[in-house]
């Protein structure tokens, strides 16, 4: 068995209404002052009221301007308005933009100095304040991991921050802040927990079997809940399945790394904006398809788990596991092509860009199968 290292250092706590607990959350850290990271589209929708009433006056001070493809700029600002204030704790509520938004203004608060001082793997040097984290859509797992993505428009590339030290102290997951969320945003997300599930489950150099538990459950409780969460937002059992499957996919990947799936949608969203989970789900059958002749034992097992096959050919068994996921994605209403998610031509030269930011994403390293450009540049044109 391969050595490995298996790190959940996030207090998670799950329940309707628990998001309303987060001033005392952040008392319990000793925060005087939180800074909260939000959105406008949230904002608007009233959910957050309870949290936020939690805290006392002048204990808290409101961002709410992170864009949903978030960037080094939107960081710069928080932080700076973070530092005014004096905040001693970090909260975010929101979307993997917001999350991710929230922990590199942690890292600044916490450590000062150029931003970009702190991307890639291991920059960190030390601790950092406390940071809590409400997720309001059940994806990306970013309340659990230890890894943060922005933008950077002048680079037109999605900087990576990796280190223990961004892990979230406390995840708070209610499922009742995601009875808002419109069927595509539900659907899409939820694509990326079933990415992060199988493609952690097929990171072989790394993944564990604490991980591949949780990837197991995770998959087997999206596979049943998405739909339904998808089909009726109300649906607060299918709801909440997802929310904690989520969170632990996110457990898994951000132990195991994920993949070549990751590597190629960080690319679509640097180049196209296409949002993260829908690129995944787009590109997650193309990707398992290239990885089969490595790993369809893997995939096999995932299926027979999941009750998609009863074969105990390997092939076989892999085969009906690609199907389902394109099965769920066309059950959820989602695009299967690239062509119809607003990328309106891929020629040459997007192709080659393309596969050079793939090539170069941190995530490939953890695929089974290495990857040659046009290895990658052929995944894009079946899945254009
Ligand atoms: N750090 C990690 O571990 C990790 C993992 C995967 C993805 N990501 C990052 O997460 C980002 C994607 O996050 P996402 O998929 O959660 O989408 P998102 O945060 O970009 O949100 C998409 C939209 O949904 C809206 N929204 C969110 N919750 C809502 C709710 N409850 N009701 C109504 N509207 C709501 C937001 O306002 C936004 O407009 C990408 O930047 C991706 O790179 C991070
Ligand atoms: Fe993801």
């Amino acid at each position: 068995m391969n050595p490995f290292v298996f790190h959940s250092p996030t207090k998670v706590t799950f329940g309707e209404g628990a998001s309303w607990t987060a001033a005392e959350v952040a008392k319990d850290f000793g925060a005087t002052k939180t800074f909260i990271v939000t959105d406008a589209i949230l904002m608007k929708t009233g959910i957050l009221k309870p949290i936020i009433e939690s805290f006392e006056e002048n204990s808290y001070c409101l961002f709410t301007d992170v864009p949903s493809d978030s960037d080094v700029d939107t960081v710069d600002k928080a932080a700076a308005i973070a530092r005014e204030f004096g905040a001693n704790c970090v909260l975010a509520i929101g979307g993997g933009s917001v999350i991710d938004t929230a922990k590199v203004v942690n890292i600044c608060l916490s450590l000062g100095g150029p931003l970009l001082d702190y991307q890639g793997l291991n920059n960190l040097s030390d601790r950092l304040g406390p940071l809590i984290c409400i997720p309001t859509t059940a994806g990306t797992g970013s309340e659990v991991s230890m890894v943060a993505m922005v933008k950077n428009h002048k680079e037109g590339k999605k900087l990576l921050f990796g280190s223990r030290f961004l892990a979230p102290d406390a995840a708070i997951l209610d499922p009742t802040l995601l009875l808002s969320l419109p069927p595509k945003l539900t659907a899409a997300t939820g694509l990326d927990a079933i990415t992060h599930g199988i493609e952690s489950f097929s990171a072989v150099i790394s993944s564990s079997p604490f991980t591949d538990a949780m990837c197991m459950e995770a998959l087997k409780m999206l596979f049943e809940n998405l739909p339904r969460a998808t089909a009726n937002g109300a649906d607060m059992e299918a709801r909440s399945a997802t929310l904690i499957a989520s969170a632990m996919a996110g457990v898994a990947f951000t132990n195991s790394g994920v993949g070549i799936v990751h590597a190629l949608a960080h690319a679509t969203g640097a180049t196209f904006g296409t949002h993260h989970g829908l690129a995944n789900s787009i590109l997650l059958p193309h990707c398992m398809n290239f990885n089969m002749d490595s790993i369809a034992n893997r995939y096999a097992l995932i299926s027979r788990y999941l009750n998609f096959s009863s074969s105990t050919n390997d092939n076989d068994a892999a085969a009906a596991l690609i199907k389902a996921v394109s099965d769920i994605s066309a059950q959820v209403g989602l695009p299967t092509r690239l062509r119809d998610c607003g990328i309106p031509v891929l020629d040459k030269r997007q192709l080659d860009e393309l596969a050079f930011l793939a090539s170069t994403d941190p995530a490939i390293m953890f695929n089974p199968k290495e990857s040659s450009a046009q290895d990658i540049i052929g995944i894009y044109e079946r899945a254009y």
